[in-house]
């Protein structure tokens, strides 16, 4: 029999009147029930972190600290147990699943680290004018409120560590909703926080319903919501709510620009093999995935059979198998999308060069070229296998096709060049600018979102740190400066 896994209700192990399935995208098998609370338990654990909000505020560092350096540790000592189940719920090669889980051990270190360093605030001297003689002022950093973190399916267990972490680090209570299709990633950091002193009500993780979400979203006891997923729910969630503090990291087509003096033979291969590998890693279903490669005209027709090669040489299958690059997307459904959209681009006049094959939930590492401007291809997150080339002339023509998007998440720009890496940084309408690789680098500890369509705020532990709270001063007066 299946085992059910029971969610979190304020730090308590339950379970509710229903449960969900989930599937492995790549043969359909069931990997577990997730518990679902009711509306009645929602409301329970919502309540229980309202309550709580100013005694874990007041926690002393080290509490929170060794909390999250007790996650960190348990990950490590489980990483082989969590990768499988990453594997299993997602479909993500196992590979790469290991890396996530790597990564979720970081993020609670630097979570925990950073809980130690926090807040011991910053002093300024008033004194610089008459009116401000004897004063002086301390600034530090308040809990906005509770907050509530949504999770997408696509890193199920990192994802939910860039929610939860930073909270514990700063001391706000989060009610957590990791996404339905990967919900026990999201529940396994539960039961690891279970294992901690944190009280009660400051944080609990809750595989609700998408249906019930836009209660939750508008419910006053939750000032803060901390959304990852696509553009159309995010942007609906902030319109809903326009007075509560949003964080949305949305979606992106990152681009990866070769500029002319990234040329030789090694060169060449170096950018195909990044741009091949971060293309599909995870199906390609990833925000910072690389979805446009942008070659100057003087490297192109070289580079193009080195992509089509290596892009080739991606082993797809069996998510579990150690040699598998590229496994299943999440669902059928979703591949049924990519595939629409190559179809029409193709229609449309692109030229395919490999790929554009679908079978079930798996879809073929795929590149195109000459894709026209106006399809859906070119103008929206594909987030599946799916890469564009595209031959431009010139420095300035390279960041101008960057920037033609409605997205700026992430960008990376082959070069050798410093002056070129700088032009680009000040050029590039993105969140983040890899000089020297594909835009798919994220280091956890730094500051990840985006501009345009791709969102609004900052994740990475620290910033959101700083986006979960918010400045407060005390002046003190008669001080002898
Ligand atoms: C995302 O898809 O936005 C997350 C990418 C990452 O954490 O590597």
């Amino acid at each position: 029999m299946t085992s059910i896994h029971a969610f979190w209700l304020a730090g308590r192990q339950t379970t509710g009147e229903t449960t969900l399935d989930v599937t492995s995208p790549w043969d359909g098998r069931l990997v577990g029930k997730a518990a679902v609370p009711t509306d009645a338990q929602v409301e329970e654990a919502v309540a229980a972190a309202h309550a709580v909000r100013d005694e874990f505020a007041a926690t002393p560092a080290h509490v929170r600290a060794a909390a999250l350096d007790h996650v960190s540790r348990r990950l490590v000592e489980r990483t082989e147990e969590i990768a499988q189940l990453i594997s299993a719920e997602n479909g993500k090669p196992i590979k790469w699943a290991r890396g996530e889980v790597g990564r979720a051990v970081s993020v609670f270190r630097f979570a925990s680290e950073e809980a130690r360093r926090f807040n011991g605030g910053e002093s300024q001297r008033l004194d610089t004018d008459a009116g401000g003689q004897g004063r002086l002022a301390l600034t530090r950093r308040f809990p906005k409120g509770v907050v509530l973190g949504i999770a997408p399916f696509n890193f199920p267990l990192n994802l939910c560590a860039h929610k939860i972490a930073p909270a514990i680090a700063v001391g706000t209570p989060i009610i957590l909703k990791p996404a339905p299709a990967t919900p026990l990633s999201g529940l396994l950091i539960g039961e690891l926080l279970a294992e901690t002193e944190l009280p009660a009500g400051s944080w609990s993780v809750l595989p609700v319903a998408n249906d019930k979400m836009p209660a939750l979203v508008q419910d006053e006891r939750l000032p803060v919501v901390s959304f990852t997923g696509s553009e159309q729910v995010g942007y609906a969630i902030m319109d809903s709510v326009p007075r509560k503090h949003c964080t949305l990291e949305l979606g992106g087509n990152g681009a990866a620009v070769v500029l002319g003096d990234f040329s030789s033979e090694a060169d060449l291969d170096w950018v195909a093999a990044r741009v091949a590998t971060f293309s599909n890693y995870q199906g390609g279903q990833s925000c910072i995935s690389v979805q446009r490669v942008i070659a100057d005209a003087s490297v192109y027709d070289r580079l193009l059979p080195k992509i089509v090669t290596a892009v080739e040489g991606q082993v797809t299958g069996d998510p579990s198998d150690p040699k598998t690059d590229v496994g299943p997307l999440v669902s059928e459904d979703a591949a049924k999308r990519v595939e629409s959209w190559v179809d029409e681009a193709v229609g449309a006049g692109a030229q395919l060069l490999t790929g554009g094959k679908r079978d079930g939930a798996a879809y073929a590492p795929t590149v195109l070229t000459d894709v026209p401007a106006g399809t859906t291809l070119a103008c929206e997150e594909v987030f599946g296998p799916v890469m564009t080339v595209t031959k431009v002339d010139g420095e300035q023509a390279a960041f101008d096709a960057v920037n033609d998007s409605k997205y700026g998440l992430q960008a990376g720009v082959f070069t050798h060049d410093l002056q070129a890496a700088f032009r680009a940084h000040r050029a590039l309408e993105v969140g983040g600018v890899v000089i020297g690789d594909a835009p798919s680098y994220r280091a956890d500890q730094m500051p990840y979102g985006g501009v345009k369509q791709s969102g609004v705020g900052r994740e990475g532990v620290r910033f959101a740190m700083d986006d979960y709270t918010y400045e407060r001063v005390m002046v003190l007066t008669g001080i002898d400066l």
